[in-house]
């Protein structure tokens, strides 16, 4: 799984604006604007710092995905995204190493529409599949 990279790691949080000026205020830039994804109901914002990419993400309405993991965790970081030059094979691989798909790949608006996919893992959680590559 070498040709994995990490991308970001998706931080959940209950007031994108709030949280931005917050991390704002520890030298975090923002390198997005806020996007809105209506397939997911979420607003989006990547910032970083030292070379660390963090995508602020924080429910739109109680329809969003996050409706429910934002009630258990609150504001907290909650997966990390791998960037893969071929979604399908690496999804492949995943799942015969004990990961489970718990969506289809979806183009993800904020990422150039992209396609992603989140896996679940019982022993590290969520991760986040992104494909490393433009569609036409
Ligand atoms: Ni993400």
């Amino acid at each position: 799984m070498n040709h994995l990279k990490v991308h970001h790691i998706g931080y959940l949080v209950k007031h994108i604006d709030k949280a931005l000026s917050e991390f704002e205020r520890l030298g975090y830039a923002a390198v997005s604007q806020v996007v809105f994804d209506g397939i997911r109901k979420i607003h989006i914002c990547f910032i970083e710092k030292d070379g660390y990419r963090i995508e602020l993400v924080s429910p739109a309405d109680s329809s969003s995905v996050v409706a429910g993991l934002i009630k258990k965790y609150k504001n907290s970081p909650y997966h990390l995204c791998y960037e893969t030059p071929d979604l399908d094979a690496s999804l492949a691989a995943l799942a015969g190493e004990g990961f489970t798909a718990i969506d289809m790949p979806t183009p993800a608006p904020a990422l150039q529409n992209r396609r992603v996919v989140f896996l679940m893992n019982p022993f590290l959680g969520m991760i986040e599949l992104l494909e490393n590559r433009f569609p036409e």
